[in-house]
């Protein structure tokens, strides 16, 4: 498939009604109050230079000379691609039933125990191909890409057997090679017990550390590591367990926890020096007050909470007392059945109550942050990549979350390329 139109090696983009999200290299994340602020230059002009960015200023400081192409931007915004750092996009197919089940009644819960869930995902893997795999993650990724993500990380966990995990992160490993997205791999081999563990876990956790990790290892799978805890999930000890021997082959944890009930699992994320904790719709003080003393960032999936009602996770709170969020989609195919960051922006703002200029942060230099690329992307700085949005004339950048579930983007660039809005 040939997805991204031809690269031009330079471009500059003139007349910018607002260039949004500027940032000084060294800003690795924004908390606290300085969430509320995008930096931006009105009426500016943007160079780039193969897949970064060069240059760029107001429009008086406009650079002459002669470029591959020119482009008259009038009352078209720009703003950073979004960098989503947290997705399941690699799974087999697409739950409908567990959906029409939760329509009648069911909680996701009670689905899971009845065999739906996770592990109904893990069977359809299990019979699917590496090949039809990578293809329909392909076609995902793309979707989100034209949908101005720039970034994504991918999660493995629908395997939850040696075989099936390696299956899922080689084709991540794969998607990393033919995709200009920047992708991140994270081993979540701890998403579920599979059903032949039911009564023997400590077997299930011993193949994840004995025998999975060093092939991970060997073949070089993942970035990060990560592990569901959660009641009927792991326990805060398992999960400690399963951190530390991630990290000795060099794994840093970005974990599930506190979706459904708080038992210690960000603490225990925390002590293992995690880069994100990740959910968070139910919160205590004491999760709070932990997170204040250390460098791992709260993600929030607020799609989730809309697909499968349950409590937003409280972002004002977080921010008030001084922290980061990050904002993700969760892109999978029980809880959150969307890759859309557009939507959740909208929903981050109507729901949480946060600001459009918060959300963007969050969903921008944030989310670079939580999968550990701040220094490439997540703002318009001298340098990162080229991956940016390019909006339909529009009069502020809070019309983006106001017209949810509406396209408020004219063209994506991910890599200094143009995607290609047809295929
Ligand atoms: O992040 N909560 C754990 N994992 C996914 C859902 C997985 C599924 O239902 O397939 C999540 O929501
Ligand atoms: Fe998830």
């Amino acid at each position: 498939m040939q997805i991204f139109t031809d690269n031009m090696s330079k471009i500059l983009f003139t007349n910018i009604k607002q260039l949004n999200g500027i940032l000084p290299k060294d800003t690795q994340l924004l908390k606290g109050k300085e969430l509320q602020t995008i930096h931006s230059i009105s009426n500016a002009y943007l160079l780039i230079e193969d897949d970064k960015i060069a240059e760029f200023g107001k429009m008086s400081d406009c650079p002459t000379g002669t470029f591959e192409q020119t482009i008259d931007l009038k009352g078209q915004m720009i703003l950073p691609a979004w960098c989503d750092s947290h997705t399941h996009l690699v799974f087999a197919s697409p739950r409908e039933e567990e959906f029409v089940d939760r329509i009648k009644g069911l909680s996701y819960e009670e689905i899971a125990k009845k065999g739906g869930g996770i592990l109904n995902s893990a069977k359809k893997l299990e019979n699917t191909s590496e090949e039809q795999l990578f293809n329909d993650a392909l076609v995902r990724l793309y979707e989100i890409a034209r949908l101005g993500t720039g970034a994504v990380e991918i999660k493995s966990g629908y395997g939850l057997s040696l075989e099936g995990e390696l299956k899922m992160l080689r084709v991540i490993k794969r998607l990393k090679k033919v995709s200009p997205l920047i992708i991140k791999a994270t081993f979540l081999g701890a998403h579920a017990i599979p059903a032949k563990y039911k009564d023997n876990r400590e077997d299930y956790i011993n193949l994840i550390i004995n025998e999975i990790l060093p092939i991970i290892k060997k073949e070089n799978l993942a970035d990060y590591i990560d592990v569901f805890c959660e009641t009927n999930y792991f326990t805060p000890k398992e999960t400690d367990r399963i951190l530390k021997a991630g990290a000795e082959i060099g794994l840093q944890p970005k974990i599930h926890v506190n979706q459904f009930t708080s038992i210690g699992g960000i603490q225990t994320g925390i002590e293992n020096k995690a880069l994100s904790v990740d959910h968070l719709e139910i919160m205590t003080e004491d999760d709070i007050k932990n997170l204040k003393s250390s460098n791992t960032i709260p993600t929030l999936l607020p799609s989730c909470s809309f697909f499968l009602s349950l409590p937003y996770a409280p972002a004002k709170k977080l921010i008030d007392n001084g922290l980061p969020i990050a904002l993700a989609t969760d892109f999978n195919p029980g809880s959150t059945p969307s890759g859309n960051m557009n939507f959740v922006i909208s929903l981050a703002c109507i729901k949480m109550k946060i600001l459009p200029e918060t959300a963007i942060n969050a969903g921008t230099i944030n989310g670079a942050y939580a999968m550990g690329i701040s220094d490439i992307a997540g703002s318009i700085t001298k340098g990162k990549k080229a991956n940016f949005i390019i909006t339909k004339p529009i009069k502020s950048l809070a019309l983006l979350p106001y017209f949810f579930g509406h396209n408020q983007i004219d063209k994506v660039y991910i890599n200094g390329t143009l995607i290609n809005p047809n295929q």
